[in-house]
């Protein structure tokens, strides 16, 4: 079937003509990029999405002065022939460089404003980035970001084509629906038609893939919008697209089958291409992060014993305390640290609650600097022999009565000074995570949190002790992430089939029986009628395209993104609703 369309305005797009149309009359359109008034001369550059095409004035019967209305950023139509630029006038890096199209009738089809536009999509003056997000649609002109669309349009292909190839059948589930917890707080939408009550947004279609698995699906997928009211990152948004996947009758060895398809097809991998594993607390004990950035080394070593019996009071008493000492050391070789720098550390790790780096440095086999006066012959040999790392450099500590804290600060100051050494290497560097702990305690709500969601199975091996509720803080889960480049790009789990076992967790989790009957008593019922085992993972396909566009802003990605406050900057959303609303969903709105 031809890909050409009936009906169409134009003949070429702006990056299609070329020396094997020299001759031809055609019709193009686009956006006015720029107009040059040689005298004698006039140029206008005509751009869409594709690219640009030079436009030459020299046989237009019309007069001339039209094109000074023109403003930058006017929509025109122009009908021409198409001839070779003289040898002095080619740009063989366009790809439309070696012809121009010969102008002998234009028309302009909108006027742009060029008074009021707040900003030209491909000017060189620098505009703030709440500007271009109010004018979305003037930065979304912009080659980059067109670019970008193209490539998550291709992505969601490229998934579906795997996918349906694999036998999954594609299902949209509810955005009105019911608490789906994923560990953060819901949007909710009132309903009008029954007085006091609302609908929650899917944090993710969790609950309604598992129950697609008890309805006999067997291979499900959707690319889907999920909803999460959190604090917001660089790469989180409150929105956010997924592919979501789930299969009955696996194991975590046909996911990661699947999934290792899927990344070879986004990332254009080779056939053969295998992802590395890492358990989840060798992850925290050598990069203190369960999403590592393996593009370059720098690896934490635990040196808490070392310090033990130490001069250095501070370092003596976290480590008689049982808190924990991390060490990385930077050796001559990959670069210095001047003081300067070296001072600035502190700040990296501040918003982790970290205190201070300590530090010392090694120059000729002399210690110098920061607490090398607490460290003598014998800590230096034990501290070597322990992070087994050795020679000149320096040694960077961290150092907290909280394990977690010392990881969250150890591994900020490791991506730092990747970043800041420029050690990272270039590429895509993917890791499974593994043997996640089932629960993290919650010291604020002082009881247990599922550390994926609770719908995740214990290891088999750990169910038992799971049943009987013992040493739940030791107890692993059947789930798994896929990292790329210190990013999580997606995560998932084998799924508790079993009512009882699932009725165990909410109870571990704190829930009354009555509270899990009212959130979850039709997904505990379905279990009772007969449940595959089954299992599935989620990707951010938000994430996989900015890796796959080389950005660190989710936002580059998204065509309509809200800013850090979750505020669309372009409609003004959220907006206060008129009284009659709020009347119609009978709410007593609090000003
Ligand atoms: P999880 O919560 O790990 O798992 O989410 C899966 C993937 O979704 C992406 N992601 C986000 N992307 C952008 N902004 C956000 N706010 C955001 N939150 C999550 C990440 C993440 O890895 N139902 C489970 C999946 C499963 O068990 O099958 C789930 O949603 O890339």
């Amino acid at each position: 079937m031809s890909n050409k369309l009936k009906g169409l305005l134009r003949t070429h797009h702006c990056a299609e003509l070329n020396v094997k149309n020299i001759g031809q009359k055609v019709t193009i359109c686009g956006w006015v990029n720029k107009y040059r008034n040689l005298g004698a001369l006039h140029f206008i550059d005509l751009r869409d999405k594709y690219g640009v095409t030079q436009l030459g004035f020299e046989e237009f019967a019309g007069d001339l002065a039209v094109l000074k209305s023109f403003s930058l950023e006017s929509v025109v139509m122009a009908e021409g022939t198409v001839r070779a630029r003289p040898d002095n006038a080619q740009n063989k890096k366009m790809a439309t460089g070696e012809v121009e199209l010969v102008v002998e009738k234009i028309e302009l089809m909108s006027r742009c404003d060029i008074d009021s536009l707040p900003f030209l999509p491909n000017g060189s003056v620098q505009s703030s980035e709440d500007l271009k997000l109010k004018y979305r649609y003037l930065d979304l002109r912009t080659k980059k970001l067109q670019d970008i669309l193209k490539l998550r349009s291709v992505t969601a292909f490229k998934a579906r084509e795997i996918l349906i190839g694999h036998d999954f059948t594609e299902v949209e589930t509810p955005i009105l629906y019911k608490s789906t917890p994923e560990g953060a707080r819901d949007y909710v939408v009132p309903s009008r038609v029954q007085p006091g009550k609302v609908y929650a947004l899917p944090q993710s279609p969790q609950t309604l893939k598992q129950l697609l698995m008890i309805g006999g699906t067997d291979r499900y997928f959707q690319i889907t919008k999920c909803f999460r009211d959190e604090d917001l990152r660089a790469d989180r948004q409150p929105e956010f697209t997924q592919i979501d996947i789930e299969a009955s009758f696996v194991t975590q060895e046909t996911i990661k089958d699947l999934v290792r398809k899927l990344l070879i097809s986004f990332f254009t991998l080779p056939e053969d291409f295998e992802i590395p594993m890492m358990s989840f607390a060798h992850a925290m004990k050598v990069y203190g992060s369960d999403k590592p950035d393996l593009r370059f080394g720098l690896e934490h070593s635990i040196v808490t014993d070392v310090f033990k019996e130490c001069s250095f009071a501070t370092f003596a008493d976290v480590a008689k305390a049982d808190g924990m000492i991390k060490a990385i050391f930077i050796p001559s070789e990959l670069g210095s640290l001047p003081r300067k720098e070296i001072d600035k550390l502190t700040d990296v790790i501040k918003p982790y609650g970290g205190k201070g780096v300590a530090w010392f440095k090694v120059t000729d086999t002399t210690r110098s600097g920061g607490i090398s006066k607490f460290v003598d012959d014998a800590l230096y040999t034990s501290l070597t022999e322990t992070a087994q790392r050795s020679g000149d450099g320096i040694w960077l500590f961290v150092a907290d009565g909280s394990e977690d804290r010392v990881h969250a600060c150890a591994s900020a100051l490791r991506l730092h000074l990747g970043s800041h050494l420029k050690l990272v290497q270039d590429g895509y560097r993917f890791v499974w995570i593994y043997d996640f702990p089932l629960f993290e305690w919650s010291e604020e709500d002082k009881r247990y949190a599922a550390r994926h969601h609770p719908f995740t199975s214990p290891k088999i091996e750990n169910m038992q002790k799971f049943m009987d509720g013992e040493e739940l803080k030791t107890l692993t889960a059947e789930a798994y992430d896929i990292v790329c480049n210190g990013y999580e790009l997606g995560g998932g789990s084998i799924r508790i089939h079993n009512s009882d076992v699932q009725r165990k967790m909410f109870e571990t989790l704190g829930m009354s029986e009555e509270e899990a009957k009212y959130q979850f008593g039709f997904f505990m019922d379905a279990l009772n009628y007969g449940t595959p085992p089954h299992g599935g993972l989620a990707f951010g396909l938000d994430r996989i395209v900015m890796l796959l566009a080389g950005t660190d802003n989710i936002r580059d990605v998204i065509a309509f993104p809200k800013t850090s406050s979750a505020s669309d900057l372009m409609a003004q959303a959220p907006s206060i609703p008129a009284e009659a609303q709020l009347k119609e969903l009978h709410m007593n709105w609090i000003k």
